[in-house]
């Protein structure tokens, strides 16, 4: 009762607080539905029969209900198929927030790109949440005003409730999932002087480390006035430049400051301006800076001090926080909403996507299909990785449709559990030691950088002839070095629907090896020679199918980060391309976060790479050469493959990069 009582004084004190005519507590009931006090039993997971010691990504969502500005927000675990449910906790004392809601950029990122069914609930941590609700609130309707997708603001909660008032389930959560990092932490600058009681403390936000390098460490450093820092100043001698924000570029001071010897740079932000994410801008961003760099809010005692000539010392700390980030996924259960590169909702945004891929492929499995488990959360490590050896069902020939079903998680339920890099992932076959088949590549995947929800189904009925006996073993495998995911795999057979366009069901019979890749340097396309090959009697289909990714970095950046193109030239006229287009590209692997790209990981998994993207499954390249063969001429078809970079053979002066392919002629009857 005491706790009841105390939460409707406290919606009492809140509401007497409310300036904005328009929030009116419609149904102060809400806080004293029994169901929030009642305790929730956090998940017992299946290989102990103790209860964890609380909330786990994966455990279910339980039930909710939070005022709001314009009522309140009910959540029941029957509503998770209507959308996701995305929840942000928002506190001043984080530079990153007040970054990631001042900037316009970010605001009408979340106005024009939320997904159509996610529902945000805004929360905040601080004593100020009715101020906070309603500035949040003003700051997203700003931002949609002039927009064409006013709806989404229907889908935008704002609770005037803090957090830690909430008395649910949520601070729960938001606490014990709490976290240092980009999207989480406070990052903060100390300051101290001789001539002060007390050191200040202030809120910061760093640059973003993919153009700035260098890392503040944890030494305590002298701070010293360098004006506007648009133009070198004496030396530095190692000190932290305290910079005004303006006259020139972030890039501009953090290079000039630089070439002064500064150690770092603290840019302040001018009376009634936001911190802001410090970033490059166009040619600026070829030029990668050493030292670190971050913004504040401009502290006149630190001026003053400097002005006097006071000496003062500046360090940096990073404290705990809880999570600013919580997702509800279709399926009802909690998530996490992964690493935000920079202060922007669009990492909200891709979140959702994702949740929503999710749901479609949950759907997906839905479907009719003769399911054979070869994997089930085995752990994949070291030069064996993971292996498996299953039958495979005898009626094999009235399918002609196989999926990989295939997912990677972590030791851990949290992604802090999983393996860092983006790493290639490949599936090796072997049904017949004898056979020219064994060993084969069936599958190819990239790992996703620290997140562990990687699903994926990938499509490759071409290869069915590979299971050419009925007892096969399977191999998944990434480099040994890395550290271990726990992969499951199902092989999903079966029969494709009719397409009613004369096309009889034509079932792969043949595969045969083409090209494989190598180190891309000026001798790549010289490996390659012509090959002729035969088309088997009863043939009806001929389709070339293709696995291809670029990697490492010359300095051109290929093949990781450059456009290849990959050409099989069919009886010396046709020239069958696969080109990477995006690689390179800012946000090419965003683009792909709606086809099972793992958002929100670690690293720069937002750049387009060479034929892949962090935590995707690679897509074959399938084009039915049919017409291009000369299906009654049994011998002197003739194929060739050759790889360009920006059109012309690759010719790097240093570190070669390389390319990984599997390619083959499929003959279908
Ligand atoms: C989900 O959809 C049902 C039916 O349209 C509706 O009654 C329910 O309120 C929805 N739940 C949410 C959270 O939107
Ligand atoms: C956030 O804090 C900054 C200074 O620390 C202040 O200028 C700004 O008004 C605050 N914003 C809100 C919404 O409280
Ligand atoms: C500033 O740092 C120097 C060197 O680390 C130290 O000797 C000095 O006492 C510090 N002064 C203050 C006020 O912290
Ligand atoms: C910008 O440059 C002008 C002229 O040099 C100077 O007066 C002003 O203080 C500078 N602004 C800032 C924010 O330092
Ligand atoms: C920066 O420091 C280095 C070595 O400490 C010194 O040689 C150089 O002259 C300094 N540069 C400036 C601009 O003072
Ligand atoms: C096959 O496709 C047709 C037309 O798209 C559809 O009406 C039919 O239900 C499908 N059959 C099966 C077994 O999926
Ligand atoms: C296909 O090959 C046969 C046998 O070599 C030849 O007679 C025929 O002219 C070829 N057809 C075409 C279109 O090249
Ligand atoms: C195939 O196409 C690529 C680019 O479209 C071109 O650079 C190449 O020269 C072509 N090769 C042939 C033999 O036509």
């Amino acid at each position: 009762m005491a706790l009841r009582s105390a939460l409707l004084w406290f919606l009492f004190v809140v509401s007497a607080h409310v300036t904005d005519a328009q929030w009116k507590p419609r149904s102060r009931m809400i806080l004293t539905d029994a169901s929030h006090h009642q305790p929730v039993q956090w998940g017992f997971s299946s290989a102990s029969p103790q209860p964890s010691a609380g909330p786990e990504p994966g455990d279910r969502a339980p039930a909710f209900q939070v005022p709001t500005l314009d009522g309140k927000f009910s959540y029941e675990p029957a509503d998770a198929l209507n959308g996701s449910v995305v929840i942000h906790a928002f506190t001043n004392k984080s530079g990153f927030l007040e970054s990631l809601w001042s900037s316009e950029s970010s605001l009408k990122s979340l106005v024009e790109g939320l997904p159509g069914r996610t529902q945000v609930l805004f929360l905040s941590l601080d004593d100020s949440a009715v101020s906070d609700a309603l500035w949040m609130r003003e700051q997203l309707h700003r931002a949609a005003a002039d927009s064409a997708k006013k709806e989404v603001l229907t889908r935008l909660h704002f609770s005037p409730v803090p957090v830690f008032a909430l008395g649910n389930w949520i601070p729960n959560v938001l606490y014990y999932w709490g976290c240092m990092g980009h999207n989480c932490g406070l990052s903060q600058a100390v300051f101290t002087s001789d001539g002060w009681k007390m050191p200040i403390i202030i809120k910061r936000l760093d640059a973003r480390y993919d153009w700035l390098m260098g890392r503040w460490s944890t030494k305590t450093y002298q701070l010293a006035d360098a004006g506007d820092g648009c133009e070198p100043s004496p030396s530095l001698g190692g000190a932290v430049a305290w910079v005004s924000e303006g006259n020139c570029s972030f890039f501009t001071k953090v290079h000039s400051m630089a070439k002064s010897n500064a150690s770092g740079v603290l840019v302040y932000s001018l009376p009634g301006n936001p911190i802001q994410d410090m970033n490059c801008a166009g040619d600026e961003c070829y030029f990668p800076l050493g030292i670190p760099a971050a913004m504040v809010h401009q502290e006149v005692s630190v001026t003053q001090a400097l002005l006097s000539g006071q000496a003062v010392n500046i360090s940096f700390q990073t404290t705990p926080s809880p999570n600013f980030f919580i997702g509800i996924d279709q399926q009802g259960a909690l998530a996490e909403m992964g690493w935000f590169l920079y202060p922007s909702f669009s990492f909200v945004n891709w979140q959702a996507q994702w949740f929503e891929f999710s749901a479609g492929l949950q759907n997906k499995l839905q479907s009719p299909a003769k399911v054979i488990p070869v994997f089930d959360q085995v752990t994949m490590q070291g030069d064996k990785g993971a292996v498996a050896t299953v039958d495979l069902p005898s009626d094999l020939g009235n399918f002609d449709m196989l999926e990989l079903d295939a997912s990677l998680s972590c030791p851990g339920k949290r992604d802090s559990s999983c393996a860092q890099w983006d790493h290639t992932v490949q599936l090796y076959v072997c049904c017949d030691q004898l056979s020219q088949y064994c060993n084969t590549e069936l599958g190819r995947w990239i790992t996703a950088f620290r997140r562990g929800t990687g699903h994926w189904l990938t499509d490759v009925s071409p290869l069915i002839p590979l299971l050419d006996s009925n007892k096969c073993t399977f191999t998944m495998k990434t480099v040994p070095w890395a550290m271990p995911w726990v992969v499951s795999l199902n092989l999903r057979f079966s029969a494709r629907n009719q397409t009613g366009e004369g096309l009889e069901n034509l079932r792969p019979f043949k595969v045969t090896p083409l090209y494989s890749g190598g180190t891309f340097d000026k001798d790549y396309n010289k490996r390659y020679q012509p090959m002729k090959f035969a088309i088997p009697s009863s043939t009806k289909k001929v389709e070339l199918f293709a696995v291809i990714t670029g990697h490492g970095s010359d300095e051109n950046g290929c093949g990781e980060f450059c456009v290849t193109s990959h050409h099989f030239l069919i009886n010396a006229i046709y020239n069958n391309s696969q080109k990477f287009d995006s690689a390179g590209t800012a946000l090419g692997c965003t683009l792909r976060v709606k086809e099972g790209a793992v958002p929100n990981e670690h690293g720069t998994w937002l750049y387009g790479r060479g034929g892949w993207c962090d935590g995707l499954q690679v897509d074959p390249l399938r084009i039915d050469v049919s017409k291009q063969v000369n299906m009654s001429d049994f011998e002197s078809n003739t194929v060739v493959y050759f790889g360009l970079f920006n059109g012309q053979d690759p010719n790097p002066s240093q570190q070669p990069g390389y390319i990984i392919m599997s390619s083959f002629l499929i003959f279908y009857k």
